[in-house]
């Protein structure tokens, strides 16, 4: 009998970009960042003023995040295109968080979004922080419901954040003893 073939998997990982030293990693993430985060069903989400994000503050960002704790995680393909980004923001004093996380429109709903959410907390424990924030759009369904069924909880509200007048939801994930 014919060994049966075997099914295309088409792996993705998440990985760890540090575009202020790797030139290939600025290169690489810059247009799928612009991309990803002015996508309009994104920016709604990922903006306070809903203003696009214009390419040289981006370029700013990414060449400049280390002293400001930003960090870089990406889910790659098997060829290494981006699927989705996360950025997240450490702080000894501060906490860690989740500071933006965004998919590309046509690679939604496939588990991208809730693979780099559990790498975040991967990420914050092995940096020895025992709670991992998030601040997220009140009209956010996605994310929220990314978040409730991951173990965060709702902690407390910013009203008005969005230039629109919505409110967000600040979240935090506790590891450890449940609360
Ligand atoms: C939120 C976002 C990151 C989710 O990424 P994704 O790869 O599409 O999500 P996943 O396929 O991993 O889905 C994980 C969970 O998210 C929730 N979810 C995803 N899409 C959803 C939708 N359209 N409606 C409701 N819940 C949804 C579900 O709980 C889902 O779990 P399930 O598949 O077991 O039901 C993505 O929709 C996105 O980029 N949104 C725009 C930017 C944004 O909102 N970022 C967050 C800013 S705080």
């Amino acid at each position: 009998m014919p060994a049966k073939p075997i099914p295309d998997m088409h792996p993705i990982k998440v990985r760890e970009f540090v575009p202020e030293d790797e030139i290939e990693d600025k290169s690489s993430l810059l247009p799928v960042f612009l991309k990803i985060w002015n996508a309009p069903e994104n920016l709604l989400y990922l903006s306070q003023t809903q203003i696009p994000f214009a390419s040289e503050v981006v370029q700013a960002w990414l060449e400049n995040h280390k002293k400001q704790g930003g960090r870089y995680f990406c889910a790659v393909d098997e060829r290494g295109n981006i699927l989705g980004v996360m950025v997240v923001k450490e702080s000894p004093v501060e906490g860690f968080e989740i500071y933006g996380l965004g998919v590309l429109p046509e690679h939604k709903g496939n588990g991208v979004g809730r693979m780099l959410v559990e790498h975040a907390a991967i990420a914050a424990q092995d940096h020895g922080f025992s709670d991992i924030n998030a601040l997220v759009f009140a009209d956010n369904a996605a994310m929220l419901c990314l978040l409730l069924t991951s173990g965060y909880k709702p902690v407390s509200m910013e009203p008005h954040k969005r230039s629109d007048g919505t409110d967000a939801v600040r979240l935090k994930k506790y590891f450890g003893t449940i609360r």
